[in-house]
Order: structure tokens, then C-alpha cells, then sequence
């Protein structure tokens, strides 16, 4: 008898762009690559295995326990109530501590896969809590980039527990462009730069601005969307830890961005843009002002609305 079933199941699950500015830990959207590639394969022996990761320079653990696509693999099989022997093979496209859902895109490729393999007893968007359960152990408890990795989109987190999402339409002519510089900056370690409390003007400023970005997305009116991104909380607190982040913004901003910050928890920076030809050269104008801090970078362009995870 063989060790293993014929059957594999290769999944995709893009990057995602969370906070949006200032929809700290509430705002996430999944952007057209990189990504990550999950393989998964019943095996006999039972339990969750990890045999092969590639594309990450031999930095993520093998131990499944401690992989967030181990992680969210087993959650799976908890909650659909089945104890089979899994493998998985995870292909890094995505760096790793760049602000782009790293973590959450390899939990979401192997939820995905293994649910399938299955024979998918759960929604798509139940496989969001064993996600959250993975990012929980490796980063810190946010739903911003699963879910948009997920289901695709921009979605709002009204509630973790019990969860409650929203998703949000995005105009057709919205292009969003991401940066990354090759430093890396662990969530981890940019959640902790995070004030303890918030100024009372400041929540003012940010519920506004909060409301009416959700509003602008409804209307489609791109002059709002470009006055509601900046932050007064998060982003001044994180920008200390991302060499040329301020210079990188407003480069951006001169090139005619609607609006610009920081992806999820940094390094990388992205930006709202009009059109697809606004978008490359807002991307130029980034990754220059980059360079003038001696950091080369990545550069993608990506539509608005992007699907999520899906089947190879
Ligand atoms: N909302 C999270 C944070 C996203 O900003 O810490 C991490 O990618």
C-alpha cells in the first residue's frame, strides 16, 4: 500500500495590504502577487507533517506546530472533525516581515488546501478562525490580512469575537502599489512600538476620517478616499522604524498618489492610485525615494480588487 494518496492540492493565496492608513488591525485587501503556494497530500502516517519549504532562505520552522501554515492546517482539520495524516509543501513567494500577510498568506493557502482535500465541509470564510488562530501565535490576534487572503477584496473586521466582517466594494479605476524594501521588520516588533493610550483629538481625526473612507468607498469618490488615509495613531509611532518611510510617502504623494502609508505593520509602504499608468509612476517615485535611503525594493501595481485564495 502506498504512503501517500495520488491526489495533491496546490493552492494560492496573494498578499494583502492591512490598515489601509488607518484602519489599524479593522481594514485589509488582497492585492493580485506574490503569494504563497500550498501543496497539500494525504499521507498514512497520521498527524500534520511539513516536508518541504522553499523560497525562504531556510528561515521558517519545519516543526508544524510552529509554522503558521502547520498552524492553521490543523485548526482546519479540528474544526471539520477529522484526523487523517496531512503533508504539506509551502513555496514562500512572499517575503517574509515585509507588511504584506506574509504569515497570514501561508495559513490561508494551507487552510484552503486541506479543506479541499476533504472534500470542503467548510465556508471559505470558516476557515478564517483557524487563520486567526495561526497569525494568534506567531504575530499577534488580527483578522486584516486572512480574511482579505481568504475571500478576496477589501473587508472590514467589525468583530473578531464573535466574528463579524463587512466586505466593502472598490471603485473600478483604484490601483494600489506596494513597495518593499529588503529590510525586514516583524510585526511583532512593530506592534510593540504602539502607544498605550490615544490622544482624544486623535481618535476624533481617525473615527472621521475612518467613517468617511468606508463612505468614499461606497460613493467611489477617489478625492475622499485621498483625504481619509492618513493616520494620526499608528503610522507616525511605526514610521520611525522604516528608513526613508516619511520621504517614501510623500514621494508619492508629489507623484500624484491619492493617498500613501504603511502596509500592514511595515517595511513596505503602498498607495492609492487613479490608474494603472498613475500607479507605475507613483511605484518609480517610491522605490527612488527609497533608494536615496539606500534600500532597494520591490514594486508592484496591483488592481484594487483582487481575489483571494484559490486552487492551482
Ligand atoms: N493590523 C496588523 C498590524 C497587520 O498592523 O499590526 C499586520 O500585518
Amino acid at each position: 500500500m502506498p504512503d501517500k494518496s495520488d491526489k495533491q492540492i496546490s493552492v494560492f493565496a496573494p498578499a494583502t495590504v492591512a490598515n489601509l492608513g488607518l484602519g489599524f488591525d479593522v481594514l485589509g485587501l488582497a492585492l493580485i502577487e506574490p503569494g504563497d503556494t500550498v501543496k497539500a497530500q494525504v499521507v498514512l502516517e497520521p498527524g500534520l507533517r511539513i516536508s518541504k519549504i522553499s523560497g525562504d532562505g531556510g528561515a521558517l520552522p519545519l516543526e508544524a506546530a510552529d509554522n503558521t501554515a502547520g498552524i492553521a492546517a490543523w485548526h482546519t482539520l479540528k474544526k471539520a472533525g477529522v484526523e487523517i495524516g496531512i503533508e504539506l509543501e509551502i513555496d514562500k513567494g512572499l517575503p517574509i516581515g515585509s507588511g504584506l500577510g506574509s504569515s497570514a498568506a501561508s495559513a490561508a493557502a494551507a487552510a484552503y488546501a486541506v479543506n479541499l482535500l476533504l472534500g470542503s465541509p467548510l465556508r471559505k470564510k470558516e476557515l478564517i478562525g483557524p487563520c486567526i488562530e495561526a497569525e494568534a501565535a506567531v504575530s499577534g490576534r488580527h483578522a486584516d490580512n486572512v480574511a482579505p487572503a481568504l475571500l478576496g477584496g477589501l473587508i472590514l473586521i467589525r468583530s473578531m469575537q464573535p466574528l463579524d466582517l463587512v466586505r466593502l466594494p472598490i471603485p473600478e479605476d483604484l490601483f494600489v502599489v506596494v513597495v518593499t524594501p529588503e529590510v525586514e521588520l516583524s510585526t511583532k516588533e512593530a506592534r510593540a512600538v504602539l502607544p498605550g493610550s490615544v490622544p482624544l483629538p486623535d481618535l476624533v481625526s481617525n473615527t472621521a476620517n475612518l467613517a468617511a473612507l468606508v463612505s468614499a468607498f461606497y460613493s467611489g469618490d477617489l478625492g475622499m478616499i485621498a483625504r481619509c488615509v492618513p493616520d494620526k495613531v499608528v503610522t507616525p509611532a511605526r514610521a520611525e522604524l522604516i528608513p526613508g518611510c516619511m520621504d517614501v510617502i510623500n514621494a508619492a504623494l508629489d507623484a500624484g498618489a491619492l493617498g500613501s502609508s504603511i502596509s500592514g505593520s511595515g517595511p513596505s509602504v503602498f498607495s492609492f492610485c487613479h490608474s494603472q499608468r498613475s500607479g507605475i509612476q507613483v511605484a518609480e517615485a517610491m522605490a527612488a525615494a527609497f533608494s536615496k535611503a539606500d534600500l532597494s525594493c520591490r514594486k508592484v501595481v496591483s488592481p484594487g480588487n483582487c481575489c483571494g485564495v484559490r486552487r492551482l
